[in-house]
């Protein structure tokens, strides 16, 4: 299969490009130093000279508090970008893969979201990749939606390495326990993502880890996982930790359609023991 990658500089565009190539698939990828999703001609005539299969729309301004502090900007790439990169795949028969988030969703459930509930966003990045999901589902017939949440990696900037880089260097640590999703490996969720778009099944899917936490239960997990069991966090509320954007309390995601299909990912707290375990080859390694 013949694919084209957006945000191919980002964690998961990356180790995309790298595992479709692995697959044996023909594989190329662009991030914003290359080709911007906003300019809708160098996006068409980039798809149209490609001629892809498939799409894998990764790229996106992923900064939740960026997008609650720029609400157009947000738009104009999430929303308008999609929109481009939507009808580009239209007029060229490509099939499209968009990743999602969580963050469609308004928290309010208080189970882990089905593939099938409704979005309500109540966040500015939020609505931004909700209007991305309206456009491809009305601009490009085949498609795949993807929603993911709370990506840890081990390059970029994430919530588990801003935790554990606090704690080395002794830094004190407070961490909320009302908000609460379901924490996902880039490195289950890419194979996870190659294994579904190889499938042709089109429709809407979450690929996540297995389970959800609070932020306190994750960043506990994860110092725990790295032996500093006796470090000590702070748990807090929301309120005690003003930030731009308003996060959904509960949006834990269900994967019930993929794992349907034997696409399923390990629980989380397996998911940050091989991270743990992973970076401390790669500490070993320098
Ligand atoms: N990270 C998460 O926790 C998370 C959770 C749920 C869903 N997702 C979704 O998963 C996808 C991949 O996320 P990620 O973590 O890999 O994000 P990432 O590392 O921020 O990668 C996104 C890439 O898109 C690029 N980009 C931004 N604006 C662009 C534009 N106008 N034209 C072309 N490229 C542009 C970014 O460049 P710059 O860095 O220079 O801006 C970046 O390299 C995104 O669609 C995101 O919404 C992420």
């Amino acid at each position: 299969m013949k694919v084209y990658i957006t945000g191919a500089d980002g964690n998961v565009g990356s180790r995309l490009l790298r595992e479709m190539a692995a697959r044996g698939h023909e594989v190329a990828g662009t991030d914003i130093k290359d080709l911007d999703i906003t300019d809708f001609s160098a996006v068409a005539a980039r798809i149209a000279a490609v001629q892809p299969d498939l799409v894998i729309h990764c790229a996106a301004m992923t900064s939740v508090d960026r997008c609650a502090e720029q609400p157009a900007e947000a738009l104009r790439i999430n929303a308008m970008g999609t929109q481009n990169v939507a009808v580009a795949c239209q007029q060229q028969g490509s099939a499209l893969c968009y990743l999602s988030t969580n963050e469609v969703f308004d928290g309010e459930r208080g189970t882990p979201y089905m593939e099938y509930d409704t979005p309500h966003p109540i966040n500015p990045y939020g609505y931004s990749k909700w209007v991305g999901e309206q456009m491809v589902r009305e601009l490009t017939p085949p498609h795949y939606i993807v929603r993911t949440s709370w990506l840890f990696a081990h390059t970029g900037q994430n919530f588990l390495q801003t935790i554990l880089n606090k704690a080395l260097a002794g830094q004190p640590l407070s961490v909320v326990t009302n908000e609460v999703a379901s924490p996902t490996y880039v490195m289950d969720l890419v194979p996870a993502l190659a294994q579904l778009v190889e499938t042709g099944r089109y429709g809407t899917y979450h690929l996540v880890n297995e389970g959800y936490a609070s932020r306190y239960h994750f960043a506990r997990h994860i110092l725990d996982c790295y032996g500093l069991t006796d470090y000590p966090i702070t748990p807090i509320v929301a309120a005690q930790y003003p930030r731009p954007s308003r996060p959904p309390v509960y949006s834990a995601l269900n994967n019930f359609i993929a794992a349907q299909m034997g696409i399923k990912l390990r629980p989380w707290q397996e998911a940050v023991a091989a991270f743990v375990e992973h970076e401390r080859a790669l500490a070993a390694e320098r």
